[in-house]
């Protein structure tokens, strides 16, 4: 099959494993990349054996590349895409979408405008773990799901990573970080979420990073939200930067005949683990799916298979703006004291069959 050419635009901390990654599908070539600072672009270049290490335009204007992959920071998402889709290149972009409602819908558009397909992370739900729990559903093992968890809970990311200040600028915050990862999951083991309800709080006015520089905050830092899904069950989230430690689970599932214990939405496998009505022990679920390990980009993989096949694909651009409503519908709600009406509920993404590889 003839590969995808991609260029990826943002050489940062998450890039390695996409230039790792990418290769190893096989509908995508990573052919160029590109980064404000153009030393780290020759930098990635070199270490991964890319032909072109360019300067932003520079890349835009290679007519050999198909796709850029946007891994600049979360306030440079929407400029970045915007200026690829004008350029005529499809687009997948790290999470969340765009910092605004606003971005978010001029990208959509833009992309249908263009006949371009717009993408985005995660897609962790597409990995071996998250897909076992939606085939355990979809085959009914727990019953119509009828209540959702799901928690994050830490101390932010200052205490690792080089550069965290984005973390505490707007489109940060543990919501807008961290959210997606649940978010996404939840809306493709559930469905749609047709209300959202939240309070936020910002505990901690200043952050300190490894070096001992203050970083300011600007955004919440804790967030507690409740998901209305559109089929009636009824969700409870937390995500915070605020919490030093915490013993709750990361999503648990309620149905009417069981309870899934869902695997990290972070992580691409498991365990997944279900009790059921009347059954004292919980039961451990062996994988149905691949893609167990680290297996960042599979979400571009299969936005490449469409390109070529004309299919839908699945961690699409309205899947991430659903996701990007409803982040921001846990802070209005809190700043408006009421509750929120997601702008549009895209369909639930589609399985995978458990045999497929990209
Ligand atoms: N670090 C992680 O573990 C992680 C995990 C998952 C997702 N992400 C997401 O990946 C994205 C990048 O995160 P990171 O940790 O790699 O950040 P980073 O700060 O390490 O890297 C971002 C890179 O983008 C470049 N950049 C910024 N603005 C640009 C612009 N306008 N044009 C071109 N390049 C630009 C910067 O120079 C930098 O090299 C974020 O959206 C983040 O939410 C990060």
């Amino acid at each position: 099959m003839e590969k995808v050419k991609v260029g990826i635009i943002g050489c940062g901390n998450i890039s390695d494993i996409y230039f790792k990654n990418c290769s190893s599908y096989k509908s995508l070539e990573v052919i160029a990349c590109a980064d404000l600072d153009v030393e780290k672009a020759k930098q990635k270049a070199k270490l991964y054996n890319i032909k072109r290490a360019y300067h932003v335009d520079e890349i835009l204007s290679d007519t050999e590349v198909q796709m850029i992959i946007n891994l600049t920071i979360p306030a440079a998402h929407a400029e970045v895409c915007i200026a690829s889709l004008e350029a005529g290149k499809h687009v997948y972009v790290e999470k969340p979408l765009a910092v605004s409602l606003e971005d978010g819908k001029k990208m959509l558009d833009l992309a249908e405008k263009k006949g371009l397909l717009l993408g985005g992370a995660p897609d962790t739900f597409l990995g071996g773990g998250l897909q076992t729990c939606r085939k355990l559903i979809d085959d009914g093992e727990i019953g119509k799901p009828v209540a959702a968890t799901a928690f994050m809970m830490c101390h932010g990311h200052e205490s690792w990573h080089p550069n965290p200040d984005f973390y505490y600028q707007q489109g940060g915050g543990p919501m807008f970080d961290m959210g997606p990862y649940y978010l996404t999951a939840l809306v493709s083991l559930i469905g749609p979420v047709r209300r959202v309800t939240g309070s936020t709080s910002t505990s901690f006015l200043e952050r300190e990073t490894k070096d001992g520089r203050k970083i300011p905050v600007e955004v919440p830092t804790h967030v507690s939200g409740v998901l209305d899904f559109e089929n009636g069950a009824v969700g409870t989230i937390i995500t915070s930067f605020d919490v030093w430690g915490a013993n709750l689970p990361f999503i648990e599932i309620y149905g009417e005949t069981g309870t899934m214990s869902v695997p990290d939405p972070n992580t691409f496998g498991g365990p997944v683990r279900i009790k059921k009505q009347g059954e004292t022990e919980w039961k451990e679920y062996s994988l149905t799916h691949n893609y167990t390990g680290n297996s960042r980009g599979i979400g571009v993989a299969e936005m490449a298979d469409s390109i070529k096949s004309g299919t839908q694909h699945r961690a699409s651009g309205q899947l991430t703006y659903h996701v990007l409503d409803i982040m921001h519908g846990f802070h209005l709600s809190s700043i408006n004291g009421t509750h929120y009406l997601p702008f549009f509920k895209p369909e639930r993404p589609k399985s995978l069959e458990p045999n497929t590889e990209f």
